[in-house]
């Protein structure tokens, strides 16, 4: 009898089902909440996947450069912090789950990753085509999200793009020459 009960509080459970959006109040259909859940899950996937690359360049970067470069990465990184905050409890607000682990971002995002021994005098290069691409996706899915019917969440990955945005001007600054 014991038994039934230890095998019953052990047995793996599964807490939601990812795919479908919880019940909720929220006036919008449960359709356009999962499409609306699926390209948040994408966007927070891919500004932590950044945010975690930008603290690896922040860490290793190294050379006559290198405090300009660490204070750098550190304030765009912490740019990010807010966004990844924001989309991911934008999902819970349309009933959707927030996949927000690590791994989970790491295996939907579609960055590509950061060599593991980057290139010192590529780095802000690279770190910039990251940031380039994650704000292109965040600008087809502001459209897509106000297509679908939801301004708010419209709204709120226009203040992500302009987040990303930002980051790319600090970053194109600093490799600035002079005009060819
Ligand atoms: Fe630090």
């Amino acid at each position: 009898m014991a038994s039934t009960k230890a095998a019953k509080s052990t047995a793996p459970r599964k807490l939601v089902d990812s795919k479908l959006p919880f019940p909720t109040r929220h006036d919008l259909d449960a359709k356009t909440r999962a499409k609306v859940a699926d390209a948040l899950n994408q966007t927070l996937a891919e500004i932590f996947d950044l945010q975690s690359q930008i603290k690896q360049a922040h860490w290793n970067v190294k050379g006559a450069s290198f405090f300009g470069l660490h204070k750098l990465f550190d304030e765009i990184a912490g740019m990010l912090t807010e966004p990844v905050d924001s989309v991911a409890e934008r999902i819970l607000s349309v009933g959707g789950f927030a996949k927000g682990t690590v791994r989970m971002a790491a295996a939907a995002s579609k960055l590509p990753d950061l060599p593991a021994e980057f290139r010192q005098e590529d780095i802000v290069g690279d770190i910039a085509d990251r940031v380039a691409q994650a704000a292109k996706g965040v600008r087809t899915r502001i459209d897509s999200t106000e297509k679908a019917g939801d301004k708010v969440t419209s709204d709120l990955l226009i203040d992500v793009a302009a987040a990303l945005d930002k980051a790319l001007y600090f970053l194109e600054a600093y490799q600035f020459r002079g005009q060819a």
